[in-house]
């Protein structure tokens, strides 16, 4: 059972930027009292992909019944009187996943009369390390590894974050999700490769690492995801069956690859060696053995339920960034393509 102290700061964040609603309950920067979450895999995976108007309409289904279930969960009887801050995604997304989220906080803003905070999403994935890990100081780097990002920031401190390196193309997931796409398999395809690689032999198909021998940090993954299809329609031509297993393994291995070893040119570029990684890619099992097993650095990895989108990171964000003075009013808008180093 909860308890309630006098200094007790509640945070209340709703997450719905692209096909998941999430919404959690923190208590001050690292005690989660309840994180909840529908998703719409089920919906979208016919159509091997989000699909905005569907995404928008069951956000607005399930979000205010989730808010219920994560205030219950939360040991939460009185909004009006427990809740201190009500945080929301605000960008980047979906237009109109974005908007019933903002649309829902504003709306509660009012009825419990609350603030409200807008959380920038790639900052929110960041701080499901911070909340889960006491000892991530600053700086630090972090690798955000998701659908729509492949970026690798410097956090020089909480709120301040520099761009080190970031795809030039498709983002590591989004790579994940067109190669199970052009195998047959379902959407999301980053826990269904995760799983048939084990089974496959990854040295069976010499995908090419993409930007090896670039010095620089940058990564490309729709070079590796032609070559992927490239492999497939030579097979196809010869007769052959597909042995998708041994492609899962091998097209992971080049993924893996390129991530860490340009993780260890960050290392050694800044001379930051604590690095932490999230983002869905995150929970991929042979990319967090590959990085548990650093010597020259420490990876810091969230729980790989909270490496995909969830409302703990943005409840966690929007408490750092209230306690450092952020504020948001009630005319808070999305925005669709706000980048991290654009301003938090
Ligand atoms: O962070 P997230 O939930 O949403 C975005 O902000 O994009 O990430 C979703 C992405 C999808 O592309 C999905 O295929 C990928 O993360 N993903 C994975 C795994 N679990 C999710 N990729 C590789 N291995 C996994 N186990
Ligand atoms: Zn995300």
């Amino acid at each position: 059972m909860w308890t309630l102290r006098d200094e007790t700061f509640l945070t209340l964040a709703i997450e719905s930027s692209c096909d998941d609603t999430a919404v959690a309950v923190l208590e001050g920067q690292r005690l989660i009292r309840s994180s909840v979450l529908s998703s719409q895999i089920e919906s979208h995976s016919p159509f091997g992909g989000v699909v905005p108007e569907f995404a928008s309409r069951m956000h607005l289904e399930a979000v205010l019944p989730l808010v219920d279930k994560a205030l219950r969960d939360g040991g939460v009887s009185d909004p009006r009187r427990d809740i201190n801050l009500l945080a929301v995604t605000a960008g980047p997304g979906l237009m109109g996943s974005l908007l019933v989220g903002v649309m829902a906080v504003k709306g509660l803003a009012q009825a419990w009369d609350k603030p409200i905070l807008g959380v920038n999403h790639l900052e929110g994935h960041i701080f499901a390390n911070v909340v889960q890990h006491v000892d991530l100081e600053t700086p630090f780097l972090a690798m955000v590894v998701s659908g729509g990002h492949t970026e690798v920031l410097l956090v020089k401190e909480l709120g301040s974050y520099e761009m080190i390196g970031e795809t030039r193309d498709d983002a590591a997931g989004e790579a994940y999700d067109k190669v199970a796409k052009l195998l047959g398999l379902p959407y999301p395809g980053g826990p269904v490769i995760d799983r048939l690689a084990k089974e496959g032999n990854e040295k069976a198909f010499d995908f090419p690492v993409p930007l090896r021998s670039s010095k620089k940090v940058e990564f490309s993954f729709s070079g590796l995801k032609t070559a992927v299809l490239i492999q497939v329609e030579k097979l196809l031509s010869a007769g052959s069956e597909i042995p998708v297993e041994d492609i899962c393994a091998s097209f992971q291995r080049a993924v893996v690859r390129s991530l860490v070893s340009k993780l260890d040119l960050a290392v050694s570029l800044t001379g930051v060696k604590r690095v932490a990684v999230s983002g869905g890619v995150g929970a991929n099992s042979a990319l967090r053995k590959e990085l548990l097993a650093q010597r020259k650095w420490k990876a810091y990895l969230p729980d790989p339920f909270y490496c995909t989108d969830n409302g703990v990171m943005i409840a966690g964000a929007a408490y750092h960034g209230w306690m450092r003075g952020r504020r948001s009013g009630l005319d808070l808008s999305p925005s669709p393509s706000w980048g991290i180093t654009d301003g938090i």
